[in-house]
């Protein structure tokens, strides 16, 4: 087990509060609110129908928009414009990775701190998923009293594993029925920068060591050496003034491990894209823009070669298109690997 002391791990929220209402479950929200904004766009890129169930049965968020006619600046609000446009960009891109890594052949799908990704409800898995759910005991509970109120009926097999990502999870994942003999496709979508560098790269030696060939990986990273450049950046700013959540205080402040040239040691093929990239191919999402708080963001692509597979040398080659046109929101099957 790794040591988490750290300032910023936050797993208990602010003082008194927990679970989904506090801290960095809070964050969890903020990212379903996102969803429930582009949901409700005319050109959304993901469409989430239990996003703003969850807003609104919370508390704390009860009176956050859940749609961008509710923002009086709109799309000019940095918070409910660009920012909930980045998360739903992110929401799709994952979205479409998980689809392929499942067609090719990773059944078994872990999403590392879930929160409120209703992945398994939305999403047309190919039969014989598995989706696994890992976040702490309060956030799943919130979630399931949300979906069970609408009876929603997941798409796949959907297994809640209630546990700390700083404590035993690898125990509580096999037990509840990961094979580590089948592949598996795993996600950290919006969670690594809320943990201390050891944890994450536990978690990635874990992720490792849990995955058979023909497994896959994605996950975000800040590449900022220096996270408080962007201290006074529209995005956080607005985040803090407007809903009250100190992204920069939530975020664990240590410099982060090298995840791909560790993953790429042990033989991964990995590749890795600013968000930008998905937005010129889709056509739509964030732009850079100066002192922007995604400047240092990476979405990071990793795949494991099957048994006998040849690896790539070096990295996987980048082939980002430029597409003008809308992209469907389900994507069709495509290999793997395909670059993204
Ligand atoms: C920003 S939210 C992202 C949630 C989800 N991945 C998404 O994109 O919708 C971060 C999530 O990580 C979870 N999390 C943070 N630290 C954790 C830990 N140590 N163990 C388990 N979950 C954790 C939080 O509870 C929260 O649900």
């Amino acid at each position: 087990m790794v040591s988490t002391e750290h300032r910023n791990t936050d797993v208990e929220g602010v003082e008194g509060v927990e679970g989904v209402e506090g801290g960095v479950g809070l964050t969890a929200l903020l990212v379903a609110a996102a969803r429930a904004i582009e949901t409700h766009r005319h050109d959304s890129l993901a469409r989430d129908v239990y996003a703003e169930h969850f807003v609104l049965a919370a508390p704390a968020s009860a009176d956050w928009p859940v749609r961008i006619q509710q923002v009086p600046d709109g799309d000019a609000n940095p918070l409910w414009g660009r920012f909930a446009r980045y998360f739903g960009l992110r929401t799709r891109v994952l979205d479409d990775f998980l689809l392929r890594s499942t067609h090719a052949g990773a059944c078994q799908v872990v999403l590392l701190g879930a929160g409120l990704d209703t992945r398994a409800y939305r999403l047309d898995w190919p039969p014989g998923c598995v989706i696994f759910e890992i976040d702490r005991e309060d956030v799943l509970e919130f979630k399931h009293k949300v979906l069970d109120g609408l009876s929603a009926a997941p798409k796949a097999a959907r297994v809640p594993v209630p546990t700390d990502l700083r404590a035993d999870w690898v125990g509580a994942l096999t037990d509840a029925g990961f094979d580590m003999a089948a592949p598996s496709v795993w996600l950290a979508e919006g969670l690594l920068f809320y943990l201390p560098h050891a944890v994450e790269r536990h978690l990635m030696d874990t992720v490792d060591r849990l995955s058979t060939g023909g497994s896959a990986l994605a996950y975000e990273v800040k590449l900022e050496k220096d996270l408080l450049k962007y201290r006074d950046s529209p995005l956080y700013t607005s985040t803090q003034h407007q809903i009250g959540i100190d992204l920069l205080n939530l975020f664990d402040g240590e410099p982060r491990p090298d995840s791909v040239g560790d993953l790429e040691g042990k033989g991964w093929s990995t590749s890795v894209h600013t968000p930008f990239d998905f937005t010129r191919r889709h056509g739509r999402g964030p732009l850079p823009e100066q002192n922007d708080a995604l400047e240092g963001n990476r979405w990071v692509f990793a795949n494991k070669p099957r048994e006998g597979g040849t690896r790539l040398a070096g990295k996987a080659p980048v082939a980002v298109a430029t597409l003008a046109a809308p992209t469907p929101i389900q994507a069709p099957p495509a290999a793997a690997d395909e670059a993204i």
